[in-house]
């Protein structure tokens, strides 16, 4: 077959290997897109997240009240929040743990009890385990409607059962509830009070959240669960540019996709490290291979760096836009004359409104995951390529 090796855009060498397929037999690259761009969806490796989840496997080990049994994932929309739950249910199921994954949307005690339910009458194999159920109410959940003042009752005692079943049998139970941002807050202490009664009898629970990063200190400040203080914090960043270097470099190489190291460099900054984006531009790039016999020259990575923003601007930025109102963009547009965080005194001049406006205003966005606190009171943008994409569409 032809390889053909780029040196230079307009310098090919041409090489025939004997032993290689015919043509027309081979394909570069020779295995499907690994790239996920897609919420949630795991990556083909996941960056500069080692180490993070220590804590947890070791707590696994120590079972009931070990601290990293009690995590909070926070971090910008798309930042990896649920592909680190995903993780977490993994090294669970490794150690042999139970594990119910839940979103905080509508109603979610119901769902994680009628889990329980099943978990429990799953593990009720032998007589002994048989006793312990019976005579327990264990009718089913209601998953549409918030549990009623009896429920909740039947739903602390059938967690006592399922996790003393558990304990027995050297294991535990984790529960994770994802986009803790969007829930009922009665819900949620609702759950944590059960959880801490749970610690305190010795029961091996894990509990992890995830949330936008506003919304988790809001809650934690709000006493709606004060115990959840306690939590591991996990506030997760944009991974190092190098580090997805590194990845696409060894992502190509293993599938024979030839792209030059200065040009894997440009793809990598363009990701900027934000997780989404390293998956667009990923999939991109490996799109544009597929149709180029495995090379990717300048204007291929071009294409497809082009692509990724745009796709990223479509599915993150347009939509976390369409929920904000006329007065929010405003703020949001007077944001984008600095290239750096922006100060509340320079909102309020640029827009011309009253400071107690803006503090309005300031809190509808911390809350919705378009802006983020940073220091001296200042305020910037949660996703990356917000800036950018203002700037480029002033009406918007
Ligand atoms: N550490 C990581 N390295 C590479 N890609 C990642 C990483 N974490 C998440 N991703 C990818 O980024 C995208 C967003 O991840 P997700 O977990 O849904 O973010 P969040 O829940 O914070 O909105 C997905 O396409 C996922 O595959
Ligand atoms: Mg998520």
């Amino acid at each position: 077959m032809w390889v053909v090796h780029q040196i230079h855009p307009d310098i090919q060498i041409h090489q025939i290997h004997l032993d290689s397929p015919e043509p027309g037999e081979c394909r570069v690259p020779t295995t499907e897109n690994p790239f996920r761009p897609t919420a949630g969806a795991t990556p083909p490796e996941v960056i500069g997240r080692s180490g993070l989840l220590d804590e947890f496997e070791y707590g696994l080990d120590l079972g009931s009240g070990a601290p990293g049994l009690l995590s909070i994932f926070t971090g910008a929309r798309g930042i990896g929040k649920t592909v680190m739950l995903g993780a977490a249910h993994a090294v669970a199921r490794e150690h042999g743990w139970a594990v119910i994954a839940e979103t905080a949307t509508g109603t979610f005690m119901g769902r994680i009890g009628e889990k329980m339910r099943r978990l429990t009458h799953e593990l009720a194999d032998n007589p002994e385990s048989r006793r312990r159920i019976t005579g327990l109410s264990i009718a089913g959940f209601s998953i549409t409607s918030q549990l009623t003042p009896e429920r909740q009752v039947d739903w602390r005692e059938l967690g006592e059962t399922l996790l003393t079943l558990l304990d027995e049998r050297g294991t535990g139970l984790l529960i994770t509830v994802d986009e803790i941002h969007a829930a009922d807050r009665a819900e949620l202490a609702q759950l944590a009070a059960n959880v801490q009664h749970f610690i305190q009898d010795r029961l091996p629970i894990a509990l992890i959240f995830a949330g936008l990063p506003s919304a988790v200190s809001d809650l934690l400040n709000e006493g709606v669960a004060t115990f959840l203080r306690r939590a591991d914090k996990i506030d997760l960043h944009a991974a190092a540019v190098r580090d997805v270097e590194k990845s696409y470099t060894d992502t190509f190489a293993a599938a024979n996709i030839n792209i030059r190291p200065e040009l894997v460099s440009e793809a990598a900054t363009a990701t900027g490290g934000y997780p989404f984006l390293i998956q667009l531009i990923g999939y991109f790039l490996w799109r544009e291979a597929e149709k180029n016999n495995g090379q990717l020259s300048r204007d291929a990575v071009d294409r497809a760096i082009t692509a990724g923003i745009r796709r990223n601007e479509r599915v993150v930025i347009e939509a976390a836009l369409a929920a904000a109102s006329a007065k929010d963009r405003e703020f949001l547009h007077a944001m984008s004359i600095d290239d750096g965080p922006s100060a509340t005194a320079d909102i309020i001049r640029r827009t011309g409104s009253r400071p107690t406006l803006i503090a309005k205003y300031r809190n509808r966005l911390l809350d919705a995951g378009l802006i983020e606190s940073t220091e001296h009171g200042k305020v910037d943008y949660a996703i990356p390529g917000l800036r950018e994409y203002l700037r480029k569409n002033p009406d918007s």
